[in-house]
């Protein structure tokens, strides 16, 4: 039995003293340590509304925000010792602030519970967070937008099922990326409408007797509205799901932009050229640059996805009202957020100093009848039905299959015994770079689009 256990601010209803064992697993503060801003910045709005409520006085209220903003210092100078038999950074802090000031100290819990509390810091916590995240993803747009700007006039393969398709414009593809990323900030400022309520004032899990100014404190904090029921109030943890699935889809989106850029830099493939400040090198092997940072950001998705995973578990299982099982719930939020920044903040560095190889993806270009569907479309201009221009245009594939070459290459007349309203100007739709000129339709891949979205997304960003 450990003689820490004796401080504990509930002591006086248990026979002996926690175990040290028992100390040790219940902790929360060798991860919730990070909230302490937001306790704190919580803790003297409370006590502010208790002031104007008059369950404490101006005195008691100016001693209890010196002492937190003493504390606050401390710990931002790394000076504040943390007891790990206070539990968690609520119980630290407060047992600091009554070492402080005394009595005055021992009236801010006043209509307050720590289930109540956990969930008005972890609501400022992911608060923040989310404006960091809607940052670093912008910032990752905004480089995609300059690639498209700087390089996007290249001709590229574009693919399904990895296999040539149609021809894009380099351009194109990065704004395909700006588009994903667009959607993970909005999922992020979308679940922030629900963060942003505060909880605070639900106490344990009923409320209280007391008159306690739920309106007031929520807006000295910044909150628009107050949570309406106080047992849902301390046991809810949708708003930490949906930050983690937001996290979780931008990693996917990091994860496939990681997977194309790998398989681009292939010597293979050579479309792209990573900087060598991106790259690293191998122990054994003397020429080898790897794409190391990218294969981190598809692993570390897997990661992101397994906290998602860990609080869509823990919290399935969950009696109403506060359970200690949600203590975890921050592991998993902290984790998330720190892994997706870091890929968010790495995956902007390395579509900074990145280059697409023109020559490289130039090189067989023509190989894989990329133009095979414009050809088509030709026909259907022509008036022959699609399904009908799909098979002539079957045809003279497999007809250049045999002869090694590509549709361009064919003769009119070869052309014409297939489908006799081909005509000579068959060839000004024919090859990728006439293909990509001749984009029409909205959102296409070609140069006319690419200029509307580079337009579109300088107003945005
Ligand atoms: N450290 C706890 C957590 O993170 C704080 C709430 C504890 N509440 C309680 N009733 N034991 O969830």
């Amino acid at each position: 039995m450990s003689p820490k256990g004796k401080d504990k601010s509930w002591q006086a209803r248990m026979s002996v003293a926690q175990d040290e064992l028992a100390i040790n697993f219940v902790e929360s503060l060798s991860y919730d340590t990070r909230l302490y801003k937001y306790d704190i910045a919580g803790s003297i709005a409370h006590a502010q509304m208790l002031t104007d409520q008059k369950l404490i006085t101006k005195k008691e209220l100016s001693e209890i925000k010196k002492g937190l903003t003493e504390i606050s210092e401390q710990i931002d100078a790394g000076k504040f010792k943390f007891d790990i038999a206070c539990e968690d950074i609520h119980m630290v802090i407060e047992a600091a602030l009554i070492k402080k000031i005394g009595d005055a100290g021992r009236k801010l819990h006043t209509g307050r519970s720590r289930n109540d509390q956990v969930a008005l810091d972890m609501r400022l916590w992911t608060r923040d967070e989310i404006d960091i995240m809607v940052t670093l993803l912008e910032d990752l747009q905004r480089a995609l937008v300059k690639l498209a700007k700087d390089q996007g006039q290249v001709v590229m393969p574009g693919y399904t099922h990895l296999q040539r398709a149609q021809p894009i414009l380099s351009g194109s593809y990065c704004m395909a990326y700006v588009e994903q990323f667009q959607r993970d900030k909005e999922r992020f400022i979308d679940a922030a409408k629900r963060v942003n309520v505060s909880p605070i004032g639900s106490g344990a899990l009923a409320g209280s007797s007391l008159p306690l100014d739920r309106e007031k404190t929520a807006s000295l904090l910044g909150f628009p509205a107050i949570t309406r029921n106080s047992i849902d109030s301390i046991s809810d943890r949708d708003f930490c799901l949906e930050f983690v699935f937001a996290a979780s889809t931008a990693a996917m989106h990091l994860s496939r932009l990681a997977e194309d850029w790998i398989i681009y830099a292939t010597q293979e493939f050579g479309f792209i050229k990573i900087s060598d400040a991106y790259s690293t090198g191998s122990s054994m092997m003397p020429q080898k640059r790897n794409p190391d940072m990218l294969e981190l950001i598809r692993g570390k998705c897997s990661s992101v996805y397994g906290n998602l995973m860990a609080l869509m578990t823990m919290m399935k299982g969950i009696p109403a009202g506060y359970n200690r099982d949600m203590q975890e719930d921050k592991k998993q939020v902290f984790d998330a957020a720190d892994t997706l920044r870091a890929s968010l903040a790495m995956a902007a560095a390395i579509v900074s100093n990145t280059d697409f190889v023109p020559e490289n993806i130039s090189n067989g270009l023509e190989e894989g009848f990329l133009d095979a569907t414009a050809l088509a479309e030709y026909c259907v201009r022509k008036s022959v039905p699609f399904r009908q221009a799909h098979q002539i245009v079957g045809k003279l594939v497999a007809l250049c299959d045999t002869k090694k070459c590509t549709l361009a290459q064919l003769s009119l007349d070869e052309m014409q015994t297939l489908c006799d309203k081909i005509d000579k100007d068959v060839y000004n739709s024919l090859s990728t770079a006439n293909v990509v000129a001749g984009y029409n339709v909205a959102g296409s891949a070609g140069k006319k689009q690419l200029k509307q979205q580079i337009a579109f997304w300088d107003k945005i960003l």
